[in-house]
């Protein structure tokens, strides 16, 4: 076996049993995944040999810093095949990634324009958009979404017009694992010459990406959902856009002179990179991702696609307790994550039952306030897996859910 969980778990300290052979099982990797050996070891490294600031001193130990950081450049341009390296700007996370966009591609925008964005995503691709409303007068419109968790793209018809300047959505859903047809969204932007934007933070874990394929104009994504530091994230953008693209915040690193008067700001990915950067951090995701392209990522989605069925299935027994799903119904188009609700429970008092068994899950509204008044639901319990999930976890979980809706659930007696 070329992929092995059980193996894998061994490498995420966080995650190895007790003495009393007591361990965690961790199923919110969809908030934030855990950290192997190999990405501490990193950031440790770094701060031990390389600690300097970048792009500024001229003393060895300031150039090696320097080249830490832009190695870092290099691999995560290798991860989302970007076509140059410039293409990748290091910000602080996903959230820091798409305000960037927001404020900077925002800024050309103007009142009449049209961002479309779906009911599917999490707050940080809406409230931006919401502020740069508010901020430009641009119009702001959403994909609904489908009964089953998906974002309804054949509203793109409806929605899509010669004002659309901007298709920001998720690639994968945090809420209901799932996965977007990026290829749709891409036709319908192309079809009134709209820029296309990927909400990339629930997709990058599962493995490299292609931007240049899925053919789009942006992409973000954030370490610590992809086994790296937090603190660290990534935008992704064609260099012919990021060109014409105005700085969003100003400061040191991202200016080729400064006079009291005025700025001539540098080329990108500088530009968008102003004060000291989160460098330590840039060097572990680029470990995290080097760790992960290490995996044989066939073998690992099709062990998740299997627990992921593994999990519905049980779900769907316990329906005769009052357990829901809330999403797909299947393992088709959909990555490790699901959400579901128990009859009569509120998702935090599952949360709160499932951890006295040691169980990590997320219950509550995942960011995604629109999603859930549009599922009908005030919140869910979410289960999302990782490459270290196992069986075991699976099953460890299909109990204890079993478990709260008999004992408390109002279906389940
Ligand atoms: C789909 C999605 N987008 C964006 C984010 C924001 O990521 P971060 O909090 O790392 O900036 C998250 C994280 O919760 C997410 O799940």
């Amino acid at each position: 076996v070329t992929f092995d969980p059980l193996k894998i778990r061994k490498e995420f300290p966080l995650l190895r049993p007790d003495r009393d052979g007591r361990r965690i099982i961790y199923l919110d990797n969809a908030a934030t995944a855990q950290v192997p050996e190999a990405v501490l070891a990193a950031v440790a490294h770094h701060e031990r040999s390389s600690r300097a600031n970048v792009h500024r001193g001229v003393y060895r130990l300031a150039e090696a810093a320097t080249r830490a950081y832009e190695n870092a450049r290099d691999v995560i341009a290798g991860y989302v095949n970007a076509a140059t390296r410039e293409e990748i700007v290091f910000t602080s996370g996903a959230t820091a990634s798409l305000n960037l966009v927001a404020h900077s591609l925002g800024e050309t925008l103007q009142a009449g324009d049209e961002v479309l964005i779906s009911e599917l995503e999490h707050h940080s691709n809406i409230v931006p958009w919401q502020l740069l409303r508010d901020r430009r007068g641009i119009t702001l419109k959403a994909l609904p979404a489908t009964p089953d968790g998906r974002i309804d793209l054949d509203a793109l018809d409806r929605l899509v017009n010669r004002n659309t300047k901007l298709i920001a959505v998720t690639h994968v859903s945090n809420v209901t694992g799932a996965v977007t047809d990026v290829a749709r969204v891409v036709a319908a932007a192309r079809s009134v010459g709209a820029r296309v934007l990927l909400d990339g933070a629930q997709a990058a874990p599962h493995g490299p990406l292609d931007v240049q394929d899925l053919d789009v104009d942006f992409y973000a994504l954030t370490g610590h959902k992809m086994y790296g530091p937090n603190g660290i994230g990534v935008l992704w953008a064609r260099r012919e856009i990021l060109e014409t693209m105005p700085p969003f915040l100003g400061g040191g690193e991202m200016i080729r002179s400064v006079t009291i008067a005025q700025t001539e700001f540098a080329p990108p990915p500088a530009r968008f990179e102003a004060g000291t950067p989160p460098i330590a951090n840039a060097v572990g995701l680029a470990a995290a991702a080097i760790w992960i392209e290490d995996k044989d990522t066939d073998e690992a989605h099709a062990h998740l696609d299997r627990l992921t069925g593994r999990l519905l299935d049980g779900l769907a027994v316990l329906g005769n307790r009052g357990v829901r799903v809330v999403g797909p119904l299947d393992t088709q188009g959909r990555y490790a994550t699901a959400s579901f609700d128990i009859e009569g429970v509120h998702p935090h008092d599952v949360c709160q039952l499932l951890d006295a068994r040691n169980l990590c899950l997320r219950g509550g509204h995942h960011c995604a306030q629109p999603l859930m008044e549009a599922m009908g639901v005030t919140g869910t319990s979410r289960a999302s897996l990782a490459f270290y999930s196992s069986d075991e976890d699976i099953d460890l979980l299909l109990n204890g859910i079993e478990d709260v809706a008999r004992k408390f659930g109002s279906a389940g007696k």
